[in-house]
């Protein structure tokens, strides 16, 4: 009985989770590299990829904009496709937290 309950919760958690962004720590979608599964509408820090991504893209209609600071404080680019080298934005080695929402 108790078992079922857990199986259902799960399914309702993954139902409601998207791709949101994928990061690598060098250019060009090189190095190591994430994709991180979430909620839209919602910040997210950037864990061990702290002032390390280098590119980034995302799918799907969704968008993310990426903050220099932890909490979504201090906007930087929004990613609306492959970005491959965010040198090009000023934010190489820049981001901490991200948001990420449906266009
Ligand atoms: C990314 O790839 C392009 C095209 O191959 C290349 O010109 C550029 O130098 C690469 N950038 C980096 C930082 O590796």
């Amino acid at each position: 009985m108790f078992k079922y309950v857990l199986v259902a919760s799960a399914l309702a958690a993954v139902s409601s989770a998207y791709n949101l962004l994928t990061v690598c720590n060098n250019a060009n979608f090189s190095g190591n590299c994430v994709t991180w599964t979430g909620n839209l509408n919602t910040c997210y820090g950037v864990g061990e990829y702290n002032d390390a991504i280098s590119s980034a893209k995302v799918e799907g209609g969704i968008v993310c904009r990426l903050y220099r600071d932890g909490g979504c404080k201090g906007a930087g680019p929004l990613i609306t496709g492959p970005a491959y080298n965010l040198q090009e934005q000023n934010f190489n080695d820049v981001t901490s937290s991200f948001y990420c929402y449906f266009t």
